[in-house]
This record gives structure tokens, C-alpha cells and sequence, in this order.
């Protein structure tokens, strides 16, 4: 039995949709009572609370292993990863897939630091863990998380070319390695079909919603107080602007074959991606991106 955090997230929602349609049986823990999974045995469970872990591990053979990102503090989510990795072990699970992120081997500022942690005390457990480190995921345009100005242009304080993927294909490389198990063990930086550029992803945007979208970039050097002028916690400010540092330098520049691998189709591209989400990008510029 596959045992699955994050369904209710934006990966797992999408692996959780692959399980389903594949027929391939799985649980998945949830926060909250009332929670229906399609395809799933819903289980409630909350690993901030590692009491309610055993019956939720009972009798799985697999984890999948996401929460949310870092931000502002990582000690909740590496305390709830690790609880998740405990509660595997206790319980027999064979097998961890754990979504990590691309550039983790450079250590350092948050979100990375955080996942190397968290992926070296899964190679310590003695279970067979298989990790997937995507790239920049595409959906961050339409989640409010990649930032742009009040007038709709890009904010980029990244420099350096990211290799943009779909959370969809970083689901589908996790559905691979579930239910096949050559995959079983390794480590894969998962990137869509090309790195960009912040002024490549602008033109790219331009040309898909027939709009100029500006680019702001900021120097290295400017953004701290940038960024604590628009509510970024000062705590948080410091491992952003390291970890700018690291994209400028070109840390998360390369393009890998992961998803072909793993899936056998090609990733999804960002203008596929643009041109799917045109409606929602093309409305009020606050509601498309972080302003
Ligand atoms: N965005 C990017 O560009 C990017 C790039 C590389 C790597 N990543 C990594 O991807 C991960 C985030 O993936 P995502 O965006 O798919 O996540 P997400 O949509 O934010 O979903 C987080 C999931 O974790 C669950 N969760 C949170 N706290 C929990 C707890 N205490 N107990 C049980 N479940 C809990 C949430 O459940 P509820 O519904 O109950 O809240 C939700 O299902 C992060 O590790 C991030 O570092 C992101």
C-alpha cells in the first residue's frame, strides 16, 4: 500500500489524480476529518502530531513524502518530514519518495538547506528513499508566488536561467517511481524542457497573453530592503537573498532528462503551460502574481 502526504497539495493533488485514474490503490493522510481523496483510503492524521502517525503508516510499503515549502521557518517542516521518516521506519515501510529541490547538493539558504537536511537523515533511516529535487514549478506563475510589480511586470530578483517544470510532470516522475521499481533509490533533478532567463520568461509571457510584460531586476545588493518593504519576513529576507545569489550564479541553470526518463513523454513546456492558464494570467495582475 502506497501511503501519501500531500494530497490535498499541489503535486500530490496532482499524483494523487494519476493514482486514481491508474487504479492503483493508496492512503492518504490527511489534516482534517471530512477530507475526501478520490481513489483514496483517507486517513487523519497531522505530522506535527507523530501520536497520530502509527495507524496512519499501518501496513504501508510506501511513502510519499511532501508538505509545504520552508517559508518563513524551516524547523516545522524538517520536524514533520523527520516525524514522517521516523513513523516509516516503525512501520516497516520499505520505500520513501521524497520531494525535495533542484540545487540541494549546493547546501546553504533555505529552501535548500532545509531539503539537504531532510534528505540526509532519509539516507540514514535505512530505508530506500528515492528523491525528486524539481526545478521552479510553472504553477508558481498562477499561485501567487512568483512576484511581479502593482503594473504586472516581473519581479525577478533571480539573475540565473531556471529550468522551469509542471508540478504535473514532477507527479507523474513520482508515479513512476511507485510503481516501478527500477527506479527505486536514485536522485533526480527534475526540470522542464529548457532554463530561461528572467527577460526570456517576460517575452515568453508577452507572447502568450499578446501583452509586454516589463521586467524589474533589482541588483543582488538592492533587494533586502525590497524585499522587507513588501512584508517579507526579515528572518526569511536573509536565505532569499543568499539563495538569489546561488540562481544568479547559475546553480539551477541545467536541464535534465528526468521526466523523459521517468515518464517516457517529453516535460511540458512553458508555453503550453502560458497558453493553458492565458485567462487567469491575463486578469488583474495581483490576482495572477504576488504583488
Ligand atoms: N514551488 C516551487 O517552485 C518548488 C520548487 C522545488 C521544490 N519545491 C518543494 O515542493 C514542496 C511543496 O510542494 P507543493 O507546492 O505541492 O505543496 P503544497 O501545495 O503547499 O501542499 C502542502 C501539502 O502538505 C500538507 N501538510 C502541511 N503540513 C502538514 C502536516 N503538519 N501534516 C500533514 N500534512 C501537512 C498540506 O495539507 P493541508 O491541506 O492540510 O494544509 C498539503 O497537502 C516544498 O517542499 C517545496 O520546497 C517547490
Amino acid at each position: 500500500m502506497i501511503l501519501m502526504t500531500g494530497a490535498t497539495g499541489m503535486i500530490g493533488g496532482a499524483l494523487a489524480r494519476r493514482l486514481a485514474a491508474e487504479g492503483v490503490p493508496f492512503r492518504a493522510l490527511v489534516r482534517r476529518a471530512g477530507v475526501t481523496i478520490p481513489g483514496a483510503e483517507v486517513v487523519v492524521g497531522d505530522l506535527d502530531d507523530p501520536a497520530t502517525l502509527p495507524a496512519a503508516f499501518a501496513g504501508a510499503d510506501q511513502l510519499f513524502l511532501n508538505t509545504a515549502g520552508p517559508y518563513p521557518d524551516e524547523e516545522p517542516v524538517i520536524a514533520q518530514q523527520l516525524a514522517a521518516i521516523d513513523a516509516a521506519v516503525a512501520a516497516g515501510v520499505e520505500h520513501v519518495v521524497k520531494v525535495s529541490t533542484i540545487g540541494v547538493r549546493a547546501g546553504g539558504p533555505m529552501p535548500i538547506g532545509t531539503h539537504a537536511k531532510i534528505e540526509a537523515y532519509l539516507a540514514d533511516s535505512g530505508l530506500t528513499g528515492t528523491v525528486l529535487r524539481p526545478n521552479n514549478i510553472m504553477q508558481n506563475l498562477v499561485r501567487g508566488v512568483t512576484m511581479c510589480t502593482p503594473d504586472g511586470e516581473l519581479f525577478e530578483a533571480f539573475g540565473g536561467k531556471l529550468a522551469h517544470v509542471d508540478a504535473r510532470d514532477v507527479a507523474d516522475c513520482a508515479f513512476a517511481v511507485l510503481t516501478r521499481s527500477a527506479f527505486r533509490g536514485g536522485a533526480y533533478d527534475v526540470t522542464g524542457p529548457a532554463a530561461l532567463s528572467a527577460a526570456e520568461l517576460a517575452a515568453a509571457l508577452s507572447a502568450g497573453l499578446d501583452r509586454e510584460i516589463g521586467l524589474v531586476q533589482p541588483a543582488l545588493d538592492e533587494l533586502e530592503p525590497i524585499l522587507v518593504g513588501r512584508g517579507m519576513p526579515e528572518s526569511y529576507v536573509k536565505h532569499f537573498v543568499e539563495f538569489a545569489r546561488l540562481v544568479t550564479a547559475g546553480a539551477l541553470a541545467d536541464v535534465t532528462t528526468a521526466v523523459t526518463d521517468l515518464t517516457g513523454n517529453p516535460p511540458r513546456s512553458i508555453e503550453a503551460f502560458i497558453a493553458e492558464h492565458r485567462d487567469h494570467l491575463r486578469g488583474d495582475p495581483a490576482k495572477s502574481f504576488w504583488a
